[in-house]
């Protein structure tokens, strides 16, 4: 077929059978949440481009490399969200939510664009659940935040997954930590990319996300975060290692974590999957006590995380989760003749006013081929009208998988009488 065009490299469509696994995850995802007190929000898909140059860091990846920006027809510079924190804080901010009783819970599902090499598990248009606690600076926010992502991924059967924890301190430890590598990196500079030589000088912290095999062994000998923490940092951090043990969630301690994003703080963590011997970090997270500053708020210290819906599903389908169908009609109605056509339409609204799923005939197809229609869609009963049924008021109902049939009136009784059918045989 000579369609004119094909789908964006690194974007998918989700097919109606994909569709459903999406919703049954999506909808864990939020009950399970909504049980720890998180809201929804939904934030533009486009935001002002200083929004993420000024969060995510015009050093990162993400900012440098990654964003899909452009000029709008006002000619202001715009970008397609790369990730959500940095929008539902601008929301925040601009509608005053912050003056609401602390913390703001908030939950979303978004899209999300990064100009990414695409691979397995890694594409240019992926879809985020991410959770913001906002106004809580206490260690206790950061446990129930990641108590949250531990029961989400409980309850959607991920084995396998470990939560892997760091501190990256606050701008104050930074600062001695930087001078630490900036030292460390220039001994090497000769062999680092041109990028991470710019970074090393505005950012060297920037250097680890670097995807160069060179500049990575580079980074193996490169001084540890944890052992330039304060001392207000690090009793942040042995205080969640305390609590992680006393909610009986195992973790490792990883100092290469530094998260690829500008924004954090003190605590970040990922749960991470090994599938076929690589390592997928299915949720990424971390406290930024300081961006509602940065973005010219007030002081808002907040934690948060982002899972990614394709690479969750990408999981449970290797470990062979289990997902319903989509759903197939209770009933086909397949009118014969002109007199049947409106009944068939009324008697298919009474059917689903009454949240069954029926369907009827809008291709004009003979009654042959609307039989057959109606076993490749599955439908579990068949009702055939035509003049005979509509002059007596009664029909035949027919139970596709045994032929058994059952009659019903055409009448105030059809609704009362289908549902008898459907609930003897439920208990059959
Ligand atoms: P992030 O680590 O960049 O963090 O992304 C979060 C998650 O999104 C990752 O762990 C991964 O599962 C998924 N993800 C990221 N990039 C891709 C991609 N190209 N293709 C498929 N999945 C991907 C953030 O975005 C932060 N906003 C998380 C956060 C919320 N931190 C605090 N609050």
């Amino acid at each position: 077929m000579n369609i004119i065009t094909k789908r964006i490299r690194g974007m998918q469509d989700v097919l109606p059978q994909e569709s459903k696994e999406w919703e049954t995850v999506e909808k864990i995802m939020k009950e399970e949440a909504e049980l720890y007190g998180f809201k929804s929000i939904r934030t533009p898909i486009l935001e002002h481009t200083e929004l993420f140059e000024r969060s995510v860091g015009d050093t990162s990846d993400v900012v440098e490399k990654e964003m899909y920006t452009f000029n709008d027809k006002g000619n202001r510079s715009v970008t397609l969200r790369p990730e959500g924190t940095a929008g539902v804080l601008r929301a925040v901010l601009e509608n005053g939510l912050h003056n609401n009783p602390l913390p703001l819970k908030l939950m979303y599902v978004s899209s999300c664009y990064r100009y990414e090499k695409p691979q397995s598990g890694r594409y240019r248009e992926f879809f985020q659940f991410g959770l913001e606690i906002i106004g809580a600076s206490d260690v206790l926010a950061d446990i129930q935040l990641i108590c949250t992502a531990d029961s989400i991924l409980k309850r959607l059967g991920i084995n396998s997954v470990s939560l892997e924890i760091n501190s990256i301190g606050c701008p104050c430890c930074r600062k001695k930590f930087n001078e630490a590598l900036k030292n460390y990196f220039e001994i090497h500079s000769s062999k680092l990319c041109q990028t991470c030589k710019d970074r090393l000088y505005r950012n060297p912290m920037r250097i680890f996300d670097c995807k160069n095999p060179e500049c990575g062994e580079i980074c193996k000998g490169a001084p540890v975060i944890l052992d330039y923490i304060c001392e207000k940092c690090s009793s942040h951090f042995e205080k969640l290692k305390t609590l992680l043990k006393s909610v009986k969630i195992n973790y490792k301690i990883n100092p290469e974590i530094v998260r690829g994003l500008d924004y954090y703080s003190k605590t970040v963590f990922e749960f991470v999957c090994n599938i076929d011997g690589t390592n997928l970090t299915l949720c990424g997270g971390g406290r930024y006590d300081d961006l509602s500053e940065i973005l010219g708020g007030p002081s808002l210290p907040a934690i948060g995380f982002g899972m990614g819906i394709e690479r969750i599903l990408m999981v449970m389908k290797k470990q062979n989760a289990f997902f319903e169908k989509p759903s197939s009609p209770e009933i086909y109605i397949a009118p014969l003749g002109e007199k049947a056509v409106p009944k068939a339409l009324e008697l298919c609204e009474i059917l689903r006013r009454s949240s069954i799923f029926a369907e009827t005939d809008i291709m004009n197809r003979n009654l042959k081929s609307q039989m057959k229609y109606a076993d490749k869609i599955n439908s579990r009963y068949t009702l055939v009208l035509g003049d005979e049924e509509i002059q007596s008021g009664k029909a035949k109902i027919k139970e596709m998988k045994n032929s058994k049939e059952y009659e019903i009136f055409l009448n105030e009784n059809f609704i009362n009488n289908f549902l008898d059918i459907q609930f003897k045989n439920y208990n059959i």
